[in-house]
């Protein structure tokens, strides 16, 4: 049994007095929902600040992007032996990341094997465009950006990280992808790929989780679908009423 992961991605959002009031008002109730992980994913600025709110809970802290070198002449970046003090995840690969800022697969990948030599859990991001989706190229896409994301893992490596299932159009524009088209992305071809690569246990084991639109209206409809182990939520993250999206999550699996 895969144990549910919703994580929320805040972007470049929340001031240090923001984030701090946003995590006052949600500590409690999200840290008294069982039998899922949460965790919370602010700016960099507001890490330390949200990290010191969270002693005491079971919420997890997550960066949302990092260099993969430990330290040097990278002016503007963060390291993996920085995030190690701070958090425990971090979102690696994120398509505003790949669009904004020329991320590629290669970099991704030195990343995630960064992230896993400090022990960060990353929560890899693939996904494919409005374009590549209407030119019926979804599976060819992911399926890349699994294998190259991933290269050089061992199997155990890849049965311990988390992947964000986003496809690009249903980023922060309210038109979430179906349960069913989503469930058969992740099983079909992110699973698909990693038990080809990697074996039945990884494929298995490894969790994903969808995003795109979450709120707390969808939620319940990816978390019913088997093979959907929870979301990478932005703009439902960003007030109180993520509270209710994770808890109607915990409900749906638990059922
Ligand atoms: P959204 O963003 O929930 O605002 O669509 C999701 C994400 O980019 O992780």
């Amino acid at each position: 049994m895969r144990r549910p992961i919703l994580a929320g991605n805040w972007k470049m959002n929340k001031t240090i007095a923001e984030a701090v009031d946003l995590v006052r008002a949600i500590r409690r109730g999200l840290n008294e929902i069982k039998d899922v992980d949460r965790v919370l994913c602010p700016p960099f600025t507001a890490l330390a600040a949200v990290k010191d709110l969270l002693q005491a809970t079971e919420i997890g802290l997550g960066a949302q992007n990092m260099h993969w070198e430990e330290k040097g002449a990278y002016t503007g970046e963060i390291s993996p032996l920085m995030l190690q003090e701070l958090c425990q995840y971090v979102i690696l690969g994120h398509s505003e990341r790949r669009t904004y800022f020329g991320e590629t697969d290669e970099a991704v990948n030195r990343k995630v094997k960064a992230a896993l030599a400090h022990g960060l859990v990353p929560i890899v991001c693939v996904g494919e465009t409005e374009a590549q989706y209407d030119a019926g190229q979804t599976q060819t896409v992911v399926s890349a950006q699994v294998r190259n994301a991933l290269a050089g893992l061992t199997a155990d490596q890849v049965a311990g990280l988390v992947i964000a299932y986003e496809p690009v159009w249903a980023i922060g524009t309210g038109k979430a992808a179906t349960a069913a088209a989503a469930g058969a992305v992740i099983g079909l071809t992110i699973r698909g790929t990693i038990v080809e690569l990697y074996g039945e246990a990884a494929a298995t084991a490894v969790r994903v989780q969808y995003g795109g639109s979450v709120t707390p209206a969808n939620i319940g409809e990816f978390m019913a679908h088997p093979d959907i182990d929870g979301a990478l939520v932005g703009g439902a993250s960003l007030k109180p009423e993520f509270v209710d999206l994770v808890r109607i999550a915990a409900q749906t699996k638990a059922r």
